[in-house]
């Protein structure tokens, strides 16, 4: 195994041309499957080989090179699409004096594996070839090139569908390449654009090598769904479903509960720890990490956010870049919005909303509450209806709460505003000066009481 390590190779992406059968004004490639782009798949993989250098053949689309310019590659621009032979002729000028192997894949096979490029690199070495390419066995190669072969089943040629006018054939080309750099840079400069689609396609590379009498060698994938190329809407959503299920398959294995894999998102970014229950219909989003024996849902969605063990968030709550510690409850219905750190074994229940606060170990705000750029001190209850007024229509401002104080339901925080270690503010309060600890703040008026006034009314 792994041959090729500590041997140098290069790899070149091809993520330019136009993708029009997406019928979309963003790049095909930036296409999202679970939240990341389709070429952030692709260079995953590839960086895992870890090659010399991967040079990113890409459009002149902005919003392309601003995401390739995060990326640790090299990029040429392809100004027209002129095929994926002329991608490469491209992306020869970044690769002067190369002489080695060069892994050449397609942007848009988000599920390849990095297993089958590592047998695809070994096939080549083993082989001694000068081009090796993945082929695929389908039942319906709609779509895809054709591989022809002939005597004693030595491969011939690639046919485009295209141009292709035979039948039967279910060996399709996969669209991985390994070529010798030197047999490229020769055989690149006898590509000609005569074919249906008048382009330089890359696949006349076979023909041209076996013409010459040089090795061309064949790899075999597994698997037929690893190699789908995603050129529409329809391919881009059967995708995503594989790597999704992969995703939930590997959490399975280590001992995540997921009560329904058909309802349930993960993206590829997220953590959990085992004996944690997933229920039906949750979205595990971005750089989330679960700890161990939490329950999450049903309709849960996570964001960014940080859970610690044993932390339960109920039904239809959403949580983003938040931390919440171990044993605390959020939810049902609960929103905690961007900087939320809610406390140990704190509960924050139907109808509360937090945004940039801290809530102490063992807070309660159980029902129908807004605390927003707040510190909550450990122990401290807050009734229902009780809001931190945080925001004057032009600034924001910080509400302190005490450990163990008692704010009413009904109470109105006007911050800046400071309540003391175990003070209470009485229910229905607009409180707009300090409370200091262990008092009792009531700001309402005296209740009247007319006696026999129903009586008088009847009259
Ligand atoms: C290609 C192969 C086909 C193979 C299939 C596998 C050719 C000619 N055909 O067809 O044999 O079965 O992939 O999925 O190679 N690109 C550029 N510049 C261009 C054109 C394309 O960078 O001028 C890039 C695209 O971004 C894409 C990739 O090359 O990621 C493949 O191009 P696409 O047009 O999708 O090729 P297919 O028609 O799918
Ligand atoms: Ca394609």
């Amino acid at each position: 195994m792994d041959k090729f390590r500590g041997m140098k190779f290069r790899v070149v992406v091809l993520a330019a041309g136009k993708g029009r059968r997406m019928r979309s004004s963003v790049s095909k490639v930036l296409h999202p499957l679970l939240g990341r782009p389709m070429i952030e798949w692709v260079l995953g993989v590839v960086q895992q080989l870890g090659p010399e250098e991967v040079v990113v053949v890409s459009s002149g689309d902005e919003a392309l090179l601003g995401f390739l310019s995060s990326k640790p590659v090299k990029v040429v621009v392809q100004r027209e699409p002129l095929g994926t032979g002329h991608a490469v002729m491209v992306a020869q000028g970044e690769l002067e004096g190369y002489r080695g192997p060069l892994l050449l894949v397609y942007g848009d096979t988000p599920l390849l594996r990095v297993e089958t490029l590592k047998r695809l690199l070994e096939r080549h070495l083993e082989q001694q070839a000068v081009l090796t390419f993945l082929t695929v066995m389908l039942d319906e190669p709609k779509g895809y090139g054709r591989v022809l072969r002939g005597e004693g089943g030595k491969v011939l040629k690639v046919v485009e569908e295209a141009d292709f006018r035979g039948e039967g054939v279910k060996e399709a080309n996969a669209g991985v390449y390994v070529a010798e750099a030197d047999f490229l840079r020769e055989a690149l400069k006898e590509l000609k654009p005569f074919n249906a689609q008048g382009e330089y396609y890359l696949t006349d590379l076979v023909e041209i090598g076996v013409k010459k009498g040089a090795k061309v060698e064949t790899l075999l994938a597994d698997d037929p769904q690893e190699v789908m190329g995603v050129n529409t809407r329809h391919e881009l959503v059967m995708a995503q479903d594989v790597l999704r299920r992969r995703i939930l398959w590997r959490w399975l294995e280590e001992g995540v509960t997921i009560e329904d894999p058909d309802t349930t998102w993960i993206e590829p970014e997220v953590s959990i720890g085992p004996d944690t229950v997933i229920r039906p219909f949750c979205f595990l989003r971005g750089k989330t990490s679960i700890g161990s024996s939490c329950r999450i849902g049903p309709m849960v969605e996570l964001v960014d956010t940080v859970l610690g063990d044993g932390v339960e968030v109920r039904f239809c709550s959403y949580v983003e870049g938040s931390e919440v510690a171990e044993g605390a409850v959020i939810g049902p219905f609960s929103r905690l919005r961007p900087k939320s750190f809610i406390g140990p074994q704190a509960k924050v229940g139907n109808f509360v909303e937090v945004k940039n606060s801290v809530l102490g170990p063992g807070v309660k705000a159980n029902h129908l509450a807004y605390i927003g750029d707040a510190e909550v001190g450990e122990g401290a209850n807050i009734g229902a209806g009780a809001i931190t007024c945080n925001y004057d229509g032009l600034r924001k401002h910080k509400t302190v709460i005490g450990p163990r104080a008692f704010i009413g339901s009904n109470v109105s925080l006007v911050a800046p505003v400071i309540v003391g270690e175990e003070a209470t503010v009485g229910a229905g309060s607009v409180v707009t000066k300090d409370v200091p600890p262990g008092s009792l703040a009531v700001e309402r008026s005296k209740q009247k009481v007319i006696e026999g006034w129903a009586k008088r009314r009847r009259k």
